[in-house]
């Protein structure tokens, strides 16, 4: 038995770049029996970046809802909110005093937001050493992962192997599940698609709101006629994270031999809405359902919380606390 494990952050609703990278190879993971599979809403890590309360309770309702409705099984594996869990922050503590500080100083996405937000506070330094405790808790060997995270996994491994030489072995060394085939999926603005961005693709969009979000994406000025490259484009880049085979290589030749952007855009929206017509009935029947989701949060929390009570007991004992 393997034991899979990612996260979301309420910091947006989840976008498409969440799905590839994250939330659809989880699902894939929860669909194999001999698998358990965790996964769970990262409110806390929320905390570095937004302050509105309000905004987050919505959209950790719409984290859990996407969830579902993308097909996790809640019963048979496990689905929870961070916060539920006090054992994360208090993990976090005994972590970051085996944790160097020029381990932290090195991490690319601190450098990056650092520079991009204006309030750089001390969680957005220590925020790798929350997600080592997310990760830790639970013995993980796999967690399925964008690119862009990486780095966090690196100094997870590098956070257990330093306290295991510390008190002696306790942590299992997990690692990153990357699609290496995938990119890192681009936002409307060309940049990594990103909540922080707000350059983002919400597939729970409403339908209007969806094609105008489509409709934003940047690309160059080429017209109808003029051949364009297909590897350069956004609008493709988006497309062939949907298309079969057959239809990328089609596509591809309408860019050397001429397609307006618009064309492409529209076949892109279609594409959107056909992957995930299913879901969107299901996500739109459950995000008004408040009873429904506080009780799958509810049963998550009694099942994270039974495994990492007993994780942070271990980890007690060979500290001397
Ligand atoms: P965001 O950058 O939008 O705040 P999160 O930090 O909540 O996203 O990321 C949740 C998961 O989704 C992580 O595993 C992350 O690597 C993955 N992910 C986020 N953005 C992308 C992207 N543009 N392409 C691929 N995976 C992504
Ligand atoms: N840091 C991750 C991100 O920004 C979210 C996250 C928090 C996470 N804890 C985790 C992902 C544990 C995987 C495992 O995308």
């Amino acid at each position: 038995m393997k034991t899979i494990l990612t996260a979301i952050t309420p910091s947006g609703h989840p976008h498409i770049g969440n799905y590839f990278g994250a939330i659809k190879p989880a699902i894939e993971f929860n669909n194999d029996e001999k698998n358990k599979t965790i996964v769970f809403i990262a409110d806390i890590h929320s905390l570095t970046s937004l302050k509105d309360a309000s905004i987050r309770k919505n959209n950790i309702y719409s984290v859990l809802a996407s969830f579902i409705a993308l097909g996790f099984d809640y019963d048979k594996n496990i689905l929870f909110k961070q916060s539920d869990v006090s054992y994360h922050g208090e993990m976090m503590f005994y972590l970051s005093c085996s944790t160097p500080y020029t381990l932290l100083t090195g991490s690319h996405a601190f450098k990056e937001k650092s520079e991009s937000l204006p309030d750089v506070n001390v969680g957005l330094f220590t925020y790798p050493v929350l997600m080592a405790s997310d990760i830790l808790l639970y013995d993980t060997d796999f967690v399925p992962v964008g690119k862009d995270q990486k780095q966090h996994m690196e100094i997870t491994r590098d956070i257990a192997q330093k306290f295991n030489n510390d008190y002696g072995k306790v942590f299992k060394l997990p690692e990153s599940y990357v699609i290496e085939s995938q990119m890192i999926v681009p936002g409307i603005d060309g940049r990594k698609m990103s909540k922080s961005y707000n350059n983002y693709i919400d597939p729970f969009e409403n339908e209007k709101k969806l094609r105008k979000t489509i409709n934003r994406i940047v690309t160059d000025s080429k017209t109808p006629d003029e051949p364009k490259d297909p590897v350069k484009c956004n609008v493709y880049k988006l497309y062939s994270l949907f298309a079969s085979e057959d239809e990328k290589i089609e596509m591809i030749n309408k860019y050397y031999s001429g397609i307006s952007y618009s064309e492409v855009k529209s076949k892109l929206f279609e594409k959107v809405m056909d992957h995930f017509s299913k879901s969107r009935v299901e996500y739109d029947k459950i995000i008004n359902d408040y009873s429904f989701m506080d009780e799958v949060l509810k049963i998550g929390k009694d099942k994270a919380q039974s495994i990492a009570s007993k994780k942070i007991e271990q980890v007690k004992i060979k500290m001397g606390l």
